[in-house]
């Protein structure tokens, strides 16, 4: 039996692509101090009041998510002069970052970075699933900001880790043969699943303007798919669907899996975005091709329909739960956005059955004209579809209640027609196709198989939807990363490139400049990849150089300015731009719209994930995951994949003893001030 024909196909996403490169190749604040108080201290209760909660109390308090461009209202003014002040960087691809001059960019916390004050130091050597429970986690991705304080020197970053690179995690490992992960012990195993998840870690800044961890922050927490008890809400929890032997109410679950980007809400709760659940998920049964045998499964079409089981982890052989031989309803506990209060370590985060069931890659919010909370999420797969999801409630001074909004709305898939209008077609049970006759007995099941949902319902599929980053004039940003799989025959307007290798970004603009409308007109921003190579068809401002132009949109972030910042992940593609993933700034509107300048860039090997600007746009996170090992085999000088003994580059440490690591970067301006202004 050969499991690599399971990997050699996989659905999709960053793992995917590692795989496809493999095969050819200070104290705590008073903890008793609400998010209320933090507001109403800083803005005062009459003006949030006659402002709801609206956009300019959560914005500035709550940073550089889409809430935070909400208050700026409209998009550039038109110019030729570029909004993004700073020299250029230029691009590239060697062992280390760079930033553009006159910033900083220092790693302020890395993988085994112990984040309690008692917590064991890194021991790369003697690693431990205990150990590894009390550090910072694996694989960066999202990265989100929470002030404690009305200066916003002191806050919670709150980041997903999202995936691990055993080969170069584990010494005396070498790369696992996918077929049989012979390697990879319990003990292994589980020291992952430690590495996986979220960390919330208190940060604060010191009088010289540099960022320090907070050891001792009681609001400091790791949740892993290990060890972290979450509740099921919405109308698939407790559902028979839902329900498994651990668990026969359907409605607790442990864990979380490959939690990719998410957002911030504006009260202050961290969305972790579920990815590609699926590839945590195992059988025994193998049909002659090596591929999984799902007959005999009760559910076998909505399984194939996600991809499930992947098999790209050991952890089914020796944790039954995720083998579906065993529990086969386990899988649909997982693919959800989960909802963390990080003002709280003891509570139990939410899974939000009502947003729906994908590869959610992200979870970016906004607010509609009249207060209602509006989420824009991407299913990072290749044709998958693009969603939002509108609150009934709108979002209000009580925390308590804005709990509610993520368990009743709408949630809807998009329609991208060709005379530029965008549909959002909703997912409701009963309405259209969406009947018992075809397969959806209630509105569980139109949530828990989304996927067939939106198919049903003719959403347009898409060339890997990323993040989804919404502004508060009405527009959003859509990355669309690559599909290499889309023919000629499979293009449509919205997704006009066959074998897309690059990616483009579309803008929408929602009807009245509302996010609960339910249509709007949709544009191409940019097509992707070097402009100089006519057959790559990439449409860029002609000003863009040499340096500013990039492939494979992926993460997104709007500052409060209103500026649009896209983080890159190329996977083992970056060997066709020469470029390692960075972070640019792309103008949205006037004389520069598509035109894209390049202001940090990646070590070899690693791709760029967050980016959140704190609420005063003096500091930007940036998420540098899992350097040193996508493409490595192409990196001249190196040629080859890396593992802990042979890495391409021991970032961020180079200390010998020491494998690279993935890290959050913190940018700060060189003497203050904010960045690119
Ligand atoms: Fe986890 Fe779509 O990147
Ligand atoms: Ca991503």
């Amino acid at each position: 039996m050969n499991r690599k024909q399971i990997i050699k196909d996989p659905q999709n996403g960053n793992k995917a692509e590692a795989f496809e490169a493999f095969d050819d190749i200070p104290a705590n604040p008073d903890p008793s101090r609400t998010i209320g108080d933090v507001i109403a201290a800083r803005y005062g209760r009459r003006a949030l009041l006659k402002g709801m909660l609206g956009t300019s109390a959560a914005t500035a308090l709550f940073g550089a998510s889409a809430l935070a461009a909400a208050r700026q209202g409209s998009a550039a003014t038109p110019t030729a002069a570029s909004r993004y002040a700073f020299d250029e960087l230029a691009s590239g691809i060697d062992e280390t970052h760079h930033v553009a001059r006159g910033y900083d960019a220092d790693v302020l916390l890395r993988w085994g970075d112990p984040i309690f004050a008692d917590a064991p130091d890194f021991d790369v050597m003697n690693q431990s699933a205990e150990a590894q429970l009390q550090q910072f986690g694996y694989n960066n991705d999202y990265v989100g900001f929470l002030p404690l304080n009305a200066e916003g020197t002191r806050g919670l970053l709150c980041v997903n880790h999202e995936y691990t690179n055993e080969e170069v995690m584990f010494p005396n490992l070498g790369r696992q043969d996918k077929a049989e992960f012979a390697g990879m012990t319990r003990e292994l195993v589980e020291i992952e699943m430690a590495a996986h998840g979220g960390s919330v870690v208190e940060v604060a800044r010191g009088p010289d303007g540099k960022w320090a961890v907070v050891r001792s922050g009681a609001l400091n927490r790791r949740i892993s798919p290990l060890t972290t008890a979450m509740v099921l809400d919405g109308p698939a929890a407790g559902h028979p669907r839902m329900q498994t032997s651990a668990d026969p109410s359907g409605l607790e679950v442990i864990g979380t899996l490959n939690n990719c980007a998410g957002g911030m809400t504006p009260w202050g709760t961290w969305l972790m975005a579920e990815e590609n659940f699926h590839g945590y998920f195992w059988t025994d049964r193998l049909d002659f091709d090596g591929e999984p045998d799902l007959s005999g499964q009760p559910e076998a079409a909505q399984m194939a329909r996600y991809g499930v089981p992947g098999m790209w982890y050991a952890w089914g052989k020796y944790h039954t739960r995720l083998n579906i031989d065993k529990e086969p309803n386990e899988a649909n506990r997982f693919g959800w956005v989960v909802e963390v209060d990080p003002m709280d370590p003891l509570s139990k985060p939410v899974k939000h059955t009502a947003l729906g069931r994908f590869a959610h890659e992200g979870a970016e919010t906004t607010l509609s004209k009249d207060g209602r909370l509006v989420i824009y999420m991407g299913d990072d797969a290749r044709f998958e579809y693009l969603y939002k999801y509108v609150s009934r409630g709108a979002v209000s001074e009580d925390r308590a209640a804005n709990a509610q909004l993520l368990s009743d709305g709408t949630l809807y898939a998009a329609r991208f027609e060709a005379d530029g209008t965008v549909q959002w077609l909703p997912l409701v049970h009963g309405q259209g196709p969406l009947t018992a006759e075809n397969g959806f007995a209630s509105q569980a099941d139109v949530l828990i198989d989304a996927r067939l949902a939106a198919d049903a319902l003719g959403a347009t599929p898409m060339d890997r939807p990323e993040d989804a980053t919404p502004r508060g004039d009405g527009t959003a940003y859509v990355m669309l990363t690559n599909n290499s799989r889309r023919k000629a025959s499979q293009t449509d307007a919205a997704n006009p490139r066959p074998e897309s290798r690059f990616g483009h970004i579309i803008e929408i603009k929602e009807d009245g400049g509302d996010h609960a409308a339910a249509r709007g007109q949709w544009s191409i921003l940019v097509k992707c990849g070097d402009p100089a190579i006519a057959e790559v068809g990439a449409e860029w401002h002609p000003d863009t150089s040499q340096h500013g132009w990039f492939g494979s949109p992926d993460n997104s972030a709007m500052d409060a300015d209103g500026r649009l910042w896209v983080a890159t992940d190329q996977g083992s593609n970056w060997g066709r731009t020469g470029k390692s993933d960075g972070l640019y700034g792309v103008e949205t509107g006037g004389a520069l719209r598509g035109h894209s300048k390049l202001f940090f860039r990646c070590p070899a090997g690693a791709e760029l994930c967050g980016p959140y600007f704190t609420p005063d746009g003096e500091t930007l996170f940036l998420a540098v995951q899992h350097p040193g090992t996508d493409g490595t085999t192409d990196l001249k000088g190196f040629g080859r994949a890396s593992t802990f003994e042979d890495p391409a580059t021991r970032w961020p440490d180079f200390d010998p003893q020491m494998p690279p690591r993935p890290s959050v970067v913190v940018v700060t301006r060189q003497g203050g001030g904010k960045i690119a202004s």
